[in-house]
This record gives C-alpha cells, structure tokens and sequence, in this order.
C-alpha cells in the first residue's frame, strides 16, 4: 500500500469514528477532466472505499464534474434564482431544475467528499459552475443586511462535514512558503461553502 492510500485510509477510519452513530448519505465530487490520471480521483475513490469498510454509508450520489460538466449560470438562470419561487414562470422553473437538484443533494447528503485540482491557481471551471450552482438566494444563503450589515449573507445549511481532496502539480503552499500568496482554491473553497454553513471542512 502506497504512503498516501494508507493516509488516505487512516483518515477515513479517524473520520468516520467521530461522525454520528448510524449510517450515513454520502455527496461524492470528481472535478478532475482527467481519468486514471488523476490523483484526486484516485484518492476520493480510496477514500470511500476505506470509509465504506468500516462504517455503513445509506447511498451514494455521484457527480463526475470532469467529464460529465454541468452548464456555467447564463443570464435566464440568474434572473429566475433572484426571482421569488412563486413567481417564476414554468420556463424560469425549468432553467433551475439542475440547481435546484444539486442543491437538494447538498441538503439530503450528511458528508461530501470531492476532489479538486488546482487550475491556474484556482479552480476547474467545472467546480466553479457547480459552485455558482449550487449558492441559491433562499435555497442555501439568505439576504439579511438589517440583521448583519457586515456580512448580509445568512447561512442555510447546517450540520454537514465536508473531505477535500485538493490536487495541485507544485508545492509551496503553506503559510509563509513561496506559493501561499497564490493559492486561490482553499480560500475560494472555504468562502463558497463556508457562506452556506459548510464549515466542517478538511482538506
Ligand atoms: C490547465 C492546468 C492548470 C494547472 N494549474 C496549476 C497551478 O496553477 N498550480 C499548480 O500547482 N498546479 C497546476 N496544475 C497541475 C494540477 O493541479 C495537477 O496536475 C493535479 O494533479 C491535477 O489534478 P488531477 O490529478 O486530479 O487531474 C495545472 C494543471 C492543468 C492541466
């Protein structure tokens, strides 16, 4: 077994003791446009596997953001989301159903785990769209600038633990090292969720 596939596991194991008793919905993302190249793949895969064996998972959904990419927001899907839900027309309805589905995943699933490259310092545009997808005003942030005129933005999703797999092709990227300066994803990663109420995060 490889250094990293027994971290991998060792991980897993010391994860999944501290989650709650009882068996588990699990939110699996590859954003990886590589296949059997690709380390994050490689190393979610490991992961569930290693979680699999030692604790019950009820389901699993799969997103393969990769090969399978979602569409970027245009601007009929920006005008239907800051639409009121009762006031969208049956085509404004229709141009959220993907949204409004991956969001419903990121509520009905306990833990996520997804596998991120690093592109360009950030990113992949596919991450990126499931990001814009799944920040819905009054699905899963709220806009309450009388409450907290600092930072309007209330969260709604509570009580989720997120595992990213974060892949990058140099190094330096610790704090004080030669790259920390241009290391957008973990910010990116942990402000995106984070404003959901996804804090619970280990990368
Ligand atoms: C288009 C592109 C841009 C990349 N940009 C960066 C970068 O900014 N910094 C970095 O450390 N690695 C960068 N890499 C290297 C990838 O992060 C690295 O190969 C990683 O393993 C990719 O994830 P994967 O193995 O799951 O496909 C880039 C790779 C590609 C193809």
């Amino acid at each position: 077994m490889s250094k990293q596939k027994s971290l991998n596991m060792a991980l897993a194991h010391s994860l999944a003791s501290s989650a709650d008793a009882g068996s588990l919905v699990l939110l699996h993302i590859d954003a990886s446009p590589r296949g059997e190249r690709s380390h994050s793949r490689k190393m979610t895969r490991e992961f569930i596997e290693a979680w699999k064996k030692a604790y019950p998972i009820d389901s699993v959904t799969y997103h393969d953001l990769g090969r399978n990419p979602i569409p970027h927001v245009t601007e009929a899907w920006i005008a239907a989301a800051f639409t009121p839900e009762e006031e969208r027309s049956p085509e404004m309805k229709e141009t959220l159903c993907l949204s409004d589905e991956l969001v419903d995943e990121l509520f009905a699933a306990d833990i996520y785990v997804m596998g991120v490259p690093m592109y360009n310092w950030s990113v992949t545009s596919g991450f990126k769209a499931y990001i814009d997808n799944i920040v819905r005003i009054n699905r899963t942030w709220a806009y309450i600038p009388d409450e907290n005129p600092e930072f309007p933005y209330k969260p709604l999703v509570h009580g989720k633990k997120m595992f990213v797999i974060a892949s990058r092709g140099d190094g330096g990227f610790a704090p004080g090292e030669r790259n920390h300066q241009r290391d957008f994803q973990t910010p990116l990663i942990k402000e995106a969720f984070g404003m959901l109420g996804i804090t619970d995060i280990i990368k």
